[in-house]
């Protein structure tokens, strides 16, 4: 049975970071969720590695456990944040203000006045959210330094749930649009212009669109730089795809290879030097962390269905973008393959598939399944659907294992409702 990367079969049980799944699944019981540290900053340093001269802001979207951030943080990763609550969890874990953005299509006054409280530069998403900001920072006699979010209309090739580039999706400000919103920003007193920003999808494994967005860009700072305007930094996003089946991916070095030519040739004959900044996500955790899943019970009816006990509520990427996520029978790793399965998890709704159709060993009541590479937008995705708690977050590492996160309970389900006193 072949394993990727950090993964190790040992006694025909599969071993993360050291530790043997099946002890873990026994200990602290299932559905779990197991992040291996050494891999979060095995993957940092290939993506610093490959960009040596470029600020990687990690994608905190894709991954906000508090120790994963720290973790990244102490790496000397910045943060690009969608939300209050993920600037509020990358300011805790450590991560300075300075290396922050702070993104989004539809910000609500109180988290741009977050991000003017502490000093957070704001990627822009239109000129009326510009204005708002400038109302914003006015009132707290503070200058908001921004980068504007371009849609640059270039395809990512990937699913056209994560495509966020092309210029029918809700984000950014069409590139020939922006110009014009640099320039009543450069007239705004409360407000510096530092960057310009875009991000063209998510799991994209192909690095020519990735050239054609860093070459719109350019195009776009020879404007800026015409209207005098000086660019601390190009954000170019995140976006870079892992193999999640047999595909092949580019690596970072393969993204650097394609993109720094350009990118530094760019710049050279306009004779600015901004910084590179990038945003990866799904790059830096996906391939950490799997989910260890116990089986309820098997039932050979159309298919071969293995009811575990996670679902769509623990992981939604196969029920929402029908992603493949490679299975390994934890406790059979060494085993042959035998038979065709499809795994099912809990929840009341047919669309709660986690893998169909996999050639898998002998598959009884009890076994445990690993659901692999999870660590991005697995968790962070996750609900309380069907009132079920979430699961526990493990981190291991050489051996030892840690809680990162406690499981829910029942009453957890109930922790911020309130009876009005009439039901008392
Ligand atoms: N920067 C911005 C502004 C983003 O919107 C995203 C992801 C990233 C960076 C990081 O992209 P990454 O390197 O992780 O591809 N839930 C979907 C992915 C949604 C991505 C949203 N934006 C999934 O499970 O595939």
């Amino acid at each position: 049975m072949s394993t990727r990367g950090h993964l190790e079969v040992k006694n025909s049980h599969l071993v993360l970071g050291g530790v043997d799944t099946v002890t873990l699944a026994e200990q602290f019981g299932t559905p779990l969720y197991v992040t291996n540290e050494a891999r979060i900053r095995v993957n940092y340093q290939r993506f610093k590695d490959a960009f040596p001269n470029a600020d990687i802001y990690y994608a905190a979207k894709s991954n906000y456990n508090l120790t994963v951030l720290k973790i990244l943080a102490e790496e000397g990763a910045g943060a690009d944040v969608f939300s209050g609550g993920e600037l509020h969890c990358a300011l805790k874990a450590g991560i300075p203000s300075d290396k922050i953005l702070f993104n989004g299509n539809s910000k609500t006054d109180a988290e741009l006045e977050m991000a003017v409280k502490n000093n957070i530069r704001v990627s822009v998403d239109s000129l009326d959210e510009l204005r708002t900001l400038s109302e914003i920072a006015h009132e707290h006699d503070h200058k908001a330094e921004v980068a504007f979010r371009v849609n640059p209309d270039v395809s990512p090739h990937t699913h056209p749930k994560i495509a966020t580039g092309l210029r029918e999706t809700k984000f950014g400000i069409p590139s020939s649009d922006v110009i014009a919103v640099y320039k009543e920003a450069q007239s705004m007193g409360d407000i510096k212009i530092v960057g310009i920003h875009c991000h063209i999808g998510s799991q994209i494994i192909d690095v020519s669109p990735f050239i054609e967005a860093t070459k719109k860009m350019i195009d776009l700072a020879e404007e800026l730089t015409g209207l005098g305007i000086q660019l601390e930094f190009i954000d170019l996003g995140g976006g870079l795809g892992i193999p999640y089946e047999n595909e092949i991916a580019p690596s970072p070095k393969d993204l650097a290879n394609a993109i720094l030519p350009v990118f530094a040739e760019g710049l050279k004959a306009l004779e600015i030097h901004p910084r590179l900044i990038l945003e990866p996500g799904r790059y830096i955790t996906a391939d950490t962390t799997i989910l260890l899943a116990k089986v309820n019970t098997v039932k050979h009816a159309y298919r071969n269905f293995v009811g575990v006990d996670a679902g769509f509520n623990l992981l939604i990427r196969p029920a929402m973008y029908d992603a493949y996520h490679r299975i390994i029978v934890a406790n059979k790793a060494g085993e042959k393959s035998s038979a065709v399965y499809t795994i099912v998890g809990p929840i009341c709704e047919s669309g709660d598939v986690l893998a169909r159709d996999r050639f898998l060993p002998n598959i009884e009541k009890d076994d445990l399944i690993a659901i692999l590479d999870v660590g991005a937008y697995g968790f962070s995705m996750s609900s309380q659907y069907n009132g079920r708690p979430r699961c526990a977050e493990l981190l291991v590492l050489d051996g030892k294992v840690d809680v990162i996160r406690r499981g829910e309970s029942y009453d957890d389900l109930l922790s911020n409702q309130v009876f009005p006193s009439r039901f008392r």
